[in-house]
């Protein structure tokens, strides 16, 4: 790649040009995009599983059949994930095998149980309220492909966000009972909430060349202070506390401080210690294996039909 080729390649991205699968990239933009969409993808799929958790248990068939549909939009979400890294030449099996045999990361956020229904709701909220602040500006990441995938996948996460709220709204209304399960959730899924936006801005490995490249908008800690932004006013809306004594509104920021992130916690559920990491792969792999039967299914019919045609 000579100092040349980078130069013009660089100057399609400032000129706000969308990279295509056959336009010539260099070989790290190429690189970045397939771990970090591959992790996306990965992430989506992994994330069926907390919820899917609750849909045999949801208090009503309306929350059923809501629940139900989320679950299978991330599954949908994972698709388009998949199909956009295989425009740049990496294959979904390659990346599912790294997923399984923990080459490839997927977020930390759902390496995390959850215990109750009011779970159910604080996901919706906080997890989609992240994946969606963080998600938006993904819409205009320079490479064509992903970008356009994450405008259905923004919609989609909106409707998410949104229903998980109005279960936290009518836990908050019910009874102490419920309002105290509705506070419980929030406890526990405030710091790991944070924790999905990746390391604070200093710590971060990539950011600079990902915004360079402009695959990245805004840094780590940009789109982690907009979120608590966002938030906080959500919570003291529903009666409810954030768990950290030391958040402050700060006039002339125009945003919230906040307390100090349990990094070692991040670090260790990224590196495969958090609570759920074993149950996780070991679930994506059962499904990865009983589903074999089915792959080989349809590529012996695509076989079939390729020489029926043939002939
Ligand atoms: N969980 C697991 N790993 C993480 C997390 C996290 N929450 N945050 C960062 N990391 C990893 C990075 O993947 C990177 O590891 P790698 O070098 O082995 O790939 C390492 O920590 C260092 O982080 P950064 O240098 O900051 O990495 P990056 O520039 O890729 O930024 C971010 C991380 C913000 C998650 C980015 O990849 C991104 O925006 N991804 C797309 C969105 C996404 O994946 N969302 C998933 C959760 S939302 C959902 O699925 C509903």
């Amino acid at each position: 790649e000579t100092p040349e080729f980078l130069a013009r390649f660089q100057a399609r991205i400032d000129a706000e040009e969308k990279i295509e699968p056959n336009d010539a990239m260099p070989e790290g933009y190429r690189r970045t995009l397939v771990r970090q969409i591959g992790q996306h993808a990965h992430s989506e799929i992994v994330g069926m599983l907390p919820e899917g958790n609750w849909i045999t248990r949801a208090p009503s068939l309306k929350r059923k059949a809501a629940l139900l549909a989320k679950v299978q939009d991330e599954g949908g979400h994972g698709l388009y994930l998949y199909a956009a890294a295989e425009t740049l030449g990496v294959s979904r099996e390659q990346m599912t095998e790294e997923l399984l045999s923990g080459k490839a990361k997927y977020s930390s956020i759902f390496n995390y149980p959850t215990l109750s229904w009011a779970d159910i709701g604080v996901i919706g909220w906080l997890v989609d309220g992240a994946a969606i602040m963080n998600q938006i500006p993904l819409c205009r990441c320079s490479y064509g492909p992903y970008a356009r995938a994450m405008i259905r996948i923004c919609k989609e996460e909106s409707f998410h966000q949104r229903q998980g709220y109005e279960i936290v709204m009518t836990l908050a209304r019910g009874t102490p009972a419920q309002k105290e399960m509705a506070q419980d959730a929030l406890n526990r899924w405030w710091w790991p909430s944070l924790m999905m936006f990746g390391p604070s801005d200093a710590d971060s490995q990539h950011s600079d060349q990902s915004m360079r490249w402009k695959i990245k908008r805004f840094t780590n800690d940009e789109l982690r202070q907009k979120f608590i932004d966002a938030t906080v006013p959500q919570a003291e809306f529903l009666g409810l506390s954030v768990p950290d004594p030391e958040l402050r509104w700060n006039e002339a920021k125009g945003g919230y401080d906040h307390g100090p992130i349990d990094w070692d916690e991040f670090w260790r559920v990224v590196k495969g210690g958090g609570q759920m990491n074993v149950d996780r792969i070991r679930d994506r792999k059962k499904a990865w294996d009983e589903g074999a039967w089915v792959r080989e299914a349809a590529l012996a019919h695509a076989e079939k039909r390729a020489a029926r045609k043939a002939a």
